[in-house]
């Protein structure tokens, strides 16, 4: 279903026969709502989001290319997210197919405009999949199209928000022993002591080499987010704690207590790709039941 989202912005609604959903805005093919069978929202979106391009949205899956944050030419976490995308009516078969759920593919290519920022011609296809149990899969498909025979190199992440009950009760398990660049310290680089990360402060991090999954355990809610993740190395962990959050003018001042990003990414080692090729990834986000109790 295609309809208007807030400020007339158009979005789709995909939903799965036991109640699941999933609203995606054309407006930088952003995932703003995953919902479970229980009509449970598992995505943090600020109540100060601002629905007005060119601002990103504050919150859902924003998609950070062709860079992630401002280090390089293209603006801060890339052009991707404010732009509008468009709907592929006649996707090509490639898995996930609608064996696998409902799905929508949106296309995005270069304007002349976009070109000035960042001089490459590419095809970005995003394959958004609601699969029958409710798994929210996000395929990205970017092509390099330039026809003057040079290879573009990017970095990327999909900056999910998940929605948590209280941040001091979540623990992520499956990046302890790592290392990780701590972007609140020049990107310095340190190892991850001890047992799964738990938070009490700031936390702005990317993580290497990280395994394909990583688990986002939510205490009082009792529930788990898995996140598999397919040729994206890097997991960035960010919550931006009391001080950012009264400096964000899209953000309320106590909503970090219910919200973490975990980012699946590929930021360490930029990708390249050469004119004609490709490159595939994808992040698989499901929400279950946990047993896990404070202390055991
Ligand atoms: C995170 C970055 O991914 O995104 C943080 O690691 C950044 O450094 C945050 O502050 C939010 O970025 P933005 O551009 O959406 O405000």
């Amino acid at each position: 279903i295609i309809t208007k989202g807030i400020n007339g912005l158009e979005k789709l609604i995909l939903r799965e026969i036991h109640g699941s959903s999933v609203e995606v805005y054309l407006y930088g093919a952003h995932v703003t709502s995953w919902k479970n069978e229980q009509g449970e929202e598992l995505l943090f979106v600020s109540s100060k989001a601002i629905f007005t391009p060119p601002k990103p949205i504050r919150g859902g899956i924003p998609i950070c290319f062709p860079q992630f944050s401002n280090l390089g030419s293209a603006e801060a976490h890339g052009f991707a997210r404010n732009r509008v995308w468009t709907i592929d009516a006649d996707p090509p078969p490639f898995p996930p197919t609608v064996a696998d759920g409902v799905f929508v593919d949106l296309l995005l290519k270069p304007t002349d405009e976009d070109f000035k920022i960042w001089p490459h011609s590419f095809e970005y296809r995003l394959r958004v999949t609601l699969g029958p149990g409710g798994d929210l899969m996000l395929t990205s498909r970017i092509r390099n199209t330039n026809n003057d025979g040079k290879p573009f190199t990017f970095t990327f992440a999909y900056h999910t928000y998940f929605s948590v009950s209280d941040i001091s009760e979540v623990r992520v398990e499956g990046l302890e022993t790592l290392d990780y660049l701590d972007n609140l310290k020049n990107r310095e680089r340190y190892t991850e002591q001890g047992d799964a990360i738990t938070f009490e402060s700031e936390v702005d991090k990317i993580y290497l080499s990280t395994p394909t999954k990583v688990a986002i355990l939510d205490h009082e809610k009792k529930r788990t987010f898995v996140v598999r993740k397919d040729g994206l190395p890097d997991a960035v962990v960010w919550n931006p704690w009391d001080k950012k959050a009264k400096a964000m003018a899209d953000f309320g001042d106590d909503e970090y207590k219910h919200m973490l990003c975990v980012e699946a990414a590929a930021i360490e080692k930029p990708v390249t790709l050469k004119p004609g090729e490709e490159w595939k990834v994808r992040q698989e986000l499901s929400a279950v039941p946990s047993s896990y109790c404070s202390g055991q």
